[in-house]
């Protein structure tokens, strides 16, 4: 039994460290699997493969007057299976990235331009510690991983900074996009934070969220069919 369990946790700690071989540049012509794309034949791989140009200047600026890129294994083939992404994080004034979390990594921003107030919040759920600190050009901070984060443009310029985290494909969950641009309900959305049903659906018009409805007593909201 101890051996089994062994051998399926082995398994699952697939990282790295346990490649044979250099590298395992991503083959986009099979399918991504959990622990990553199948390799590319060495002989088919370029040094191209290891360079990456999408992070060579800011995208749009989106609503919250930011604009992320990152360079996960679906867009940089030479980093699958090496446990390492790099991310452009660009800021208007006032300029937020939102609270997310990344399930599958810890990240470090290191601030290049401006000044950045940057957080995250423990799942300390009794005092729910939040740590909090304004980041200026070449400061460094880490965020953990799995935990809820965010970075606001608190100067009065632009502001530039670049993220790395421990994971070729870190995953992203943004809290606004995960209750107003999903398929959840207003119903179900007042029931679980409280919030108005008439912010909530504001919030799903800003964000583009379907599910649109405006039963707001949860008499009527239990017995809805989800
Ligand atoms: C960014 O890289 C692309 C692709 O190599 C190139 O076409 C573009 O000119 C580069 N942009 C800048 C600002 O260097
Ligand atoms: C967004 O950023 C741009 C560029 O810094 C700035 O001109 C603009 O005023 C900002 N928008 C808002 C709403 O703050």
């Amino acid at each position: 039994m101890i051996p089994t369990i062994f051998f399926i946790f082995s398994l699952l700690s697939l990282s790295h460290a346990s490649l044979v071989v250099d590298f395992c540049v991503a083959d986009y012509t099979a399918p991504n699997g959990p622990t990553g794309y199948s390799c590319k034949s060495p002989k088919d791989v370029t040094v191209d493969d290891f360079v990456f140009h999408g992070l060579n200047s800011s995208g749009t600026l989106n609503i919250f007057n930011s604009s992320v890129g990152f360079a996960f294994d679906s867009q940089f083939p030479g980093l699958n299976g090496l446990g390492i992404t790099i991310g452009r994080l660009d800021f208007g004034v006032g300029g937020v990235i939102p609270l997310h979390t990344h399930p599958r990594a810890s990240e470090q921003i290191v601030v290049i331009e401006g000044t950045i107030l940057a957080g995250f919040v423990s799942t300390d759920n009794v005092d729910n510690v939040a740590y909090i600190k304004t980041l200026n050009k070449g400061d460094v901070m880490v965020f953990p991983q799995g935990l809820l984060h965010f970075q606001i443009n608190v100067g009065d310029s632009n502001a530039l900074a670049f993220v790395a985290l421990g994971s070729s494909n870190p995953g992203i969950q943004t809290f606004d996009l995960a209750l107003f641009k999903s398929d959840i309900s207003t119903s179900i959305i007042t029931a679980t934070t409280l919030l108005d049903a008439t912010i909530v659906n504001k919030l799903k018009g800003v964000f583009g969220g379907s599910g649109l409805n405006y039963v707001v007593d949860h008499e009527s909201a239990r017995n809805m069919q989800y």
